[in-house]
């Protein structure tokens, strides 16, 4: 299990539900105020978010967690990255598109990669959360 960076995304991480590789999860619209948990913590609490299988190397998918709303992205066979969706713009719910994370509100964008904007009037990133894959689940630290 690889440590969370602050500010950064933890290798090896994850959320889950159900979306495979290359599915483009429902954009939802604004969340209303929907705030995430706080940010990773020395305090936090793994959270069984999916299963390997529903979350395949180069997956991403949108999942409830904890009553929130977080994105994953697996890039590899070990790495799993977990973000929360509430926009860092005006807090609607970000959803997943076919290249980046993208908010239906006012169209801002974030990279699977890391949750970095690139695109849109958002100016900070999706904060991140720790993430690791141990056995075939994807554990959340939340
Ligand atoms: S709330 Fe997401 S772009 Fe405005």
């Amino acid at each position: 299990m690889n440590d969370f960076l602050a500010g950064k995304p933890a290798r090896r991480a994850v959320l889950g539900t159900s979306l495979t590789a290359g599915t483009v999860a429902a954009l939802t619209a604004c969340g209303g105020g929907q705030e995430p948990a706080a940010s990773p913590s020395a305090e936090a609490e793994a959270t069984e978010a999916t299963t390997t299988d529903k979350l395949p190397v180069g997956g991403r998918a949108s999942v409830d967690l904890k009553g929130h709303n977080y994105l994953l992205y697996r890039p590899d066979e070990t790495t799993v990255l977990a973000y929360s969706a509430v926009c860092t713009h005006e807090g609607c719910q970000v959803g997943v598109g076919s290249k980046v994370f993208q908010c239906p509100c006012h169209g801002s964008e974030f990279a699977f990669e890391d949750g970095a904007r690139v695109a849109g009037p958002a100016k900070d990133p999706l904060p991140s959360y720790r993430a690791v894959i141990e056995g075939d689940k994807v554990l959340v630290y939340l």
